[in-house]
C-alpha cells in the first residue's frame, strides 16, 4: 500500500503497524465522526523537522472543538510531542504525518457526547501528491459540478472526516473526466478551493486569493501569503469569479500534500502560456527552500523532531 511504517501512535502508545487496527463498529468509520490533519516532515540541516507542527496541532484541536468534542484528554504540547515521537520512532526524514481524533466507544445515537475521543498518529513516506511532473508542467483542473460546503452546513474551518465526502465526489468526477484536480465554487458561485488545496491567482503582478470565510484556513496558504509579501507582491483577498481564472496570468494551488503547484489549464482553457508561471515558480522555489529549513527567516516554521 506504500503507507507502511514501523509504528502508529495510538492513545499514548507506539503500536506496531500491523496491530494498529480498529473495530468495524467504531462510529467514526460509519459516520465520518472524526477530525484530522495532514502534516509533512522534511529533512533539514538540523535533521527531520515537521513543518508548522504546532499550528497543525492547534488546527486539529480547533477542528475537534468545531465538531463538538467538549474536552480532549491531551494538551497541545503533548500532541506536538506525540507527532515528533512517531516520526522519530519510524526513522523517517521526509514523510507525511496523519493524526486523527476519532469518536470511539459509543456515538451510535449521532451525539458527540455519546462517545469518547481517541487519537492516533500515522506517518509514511509520501512523494508529491499530484505527481512529480506537476511541479514543472502544472496540472489540468476543471470547475467541479459539486459545490463546496456552505459553512452553515459542514463547517469549512474544520477538517472533519465526513466533510471529505464532498472532496471525494469532486475529485473522482474530475479524474474520470481526465483532469488532475477539481476547483469547487462556494454556494454563492465564487471560487472556494480545491479538494485539498487553497488557490491563488496572479494577474498584473498581484496575487489574489478568496477570503478564508468559505474555505479551510490553509497553513500552506498562510506560508505562501507571507513568502509572497516578503518577495514584494501585493496579496489581495477578494471574491474570485470563474472567468477571472480563465483570464489570469497564472493560477496556482497550495496545500500540505500538494505543496505549491501551478495550473496549466482550467476547463480546457490554457492559463497564461500553459506552463507553471514565473511568479508561481518563484514562490514555489522559496517555499521548497523554506520547508527544508534553508531560509533563515522562516526557520521557526520547521519544528525539529530531535
Ligand atoms: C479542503 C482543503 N483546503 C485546503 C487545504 C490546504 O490546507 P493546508 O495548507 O493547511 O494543508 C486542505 C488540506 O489540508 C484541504 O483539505
Amino acid at each position: 500500500m506504500g503507507m507502511e511504517s514501523k509504528f502508529i501512535w495510538m492513545n499514548g502508545e507506539l503500536v506496531p503497524f500491523e496491530k494498529a487496527t480498529l473495530h468495524f463498529l467504531t462510529p467514526a468509520l460509519h459516520y465520518g465522526a472524526a477530525v484530522f490533519e495532514g502534516i509533512r516532515s522534511y529533512d533539514t540541516p538540523k535533521g527531520p523537522a515537521i513543518f508548522r507542527l504546532t499550528e497543525h496541532v492547534e488546527r486539529l484541536f480547533d477542528s475537534a472543538r468545531v465538531f463538538g468534542f467538549r474536552e480532549l484528554p491531551w494538551t497541545v504540547d503533548e500532541v506536538v510531542k506525540a507527532h515528533k515521537d512517531t516520526v522519530r520512532a519510524n526513522g523517517f526524514k521526509d514523510c507525511y504525518v496523519r493524526p486523527l481524533i476519532y469518536l470511539d466507544g459509543g456515538g451510535w445515537n449521532l451525539n458527540v457526547d455519546g462517545g469518547k475521543p481517541s487519537l492516533a498518529i500515522a506517518s509514511w513516506e509520501w512523494g508529491n501528491y499530484l505527481g512529480e511532473e506537476a511541479l514543472a508542467k502544472g496540472i489540468r483542473a476543471n470547475i467541479s459540478s459539486f459545490t463546496r460546503h456552505h459553512p452553515n452546513v459542514m463547517m469549512t474551518k474544520a477538517k472533519i472526516s465526513g466533510n471529505y465526502a464532498n472532496s471525494f465526489l469532486a475529485k473522482s468526477e474530475s479524474v474520470r473526466l481526465g483532469f488532475e484536480e477539481a476547483i469547487l465554487l462556494d454556494p454563492q458561485g465564487y471560487i472556494a478551493e480545491c479538494t485539498g488545496e487553497n488557490l491563488f491567482v496572479v494577474r498584473g503582478g498581484k496575487l489574489f486569493t478568496p477570503s478564508t470565510a468559505p474555505v479551510l484556513e490553509g497553513i500552506t496558504r498562510s506560508s505562501i501569503y507571507t513568502i509572497a509579501k516578503d518577495l514584494g507582491y501585493e496579496v489581495i483577498e477578494q471574491p474570485i469569479s470563474r472567468d477571472q481564472l480563465y483570464i489570469a496570468d497564472e493560477v496556482f494551488v497550495c496545500g500540505t500534500a500538494a505543496e505549491c503547484i501551478g495550473l496549466c489549464e482550467i476547463d480546457f482553457r490554457k492559463i497564461g502560456d500553459g506552463k507553471s508561471g514565473k511568479v508561481t515558480r518563484e514562490i514555489q522555489n522559496v517555499y521548497h527552500e523554506a520547508i527544508r529549513g534553508k531560509v533563515a527567516k522562516y526557520e521557526s516554521w520547521c519544528e525539529v523532531v530531535g
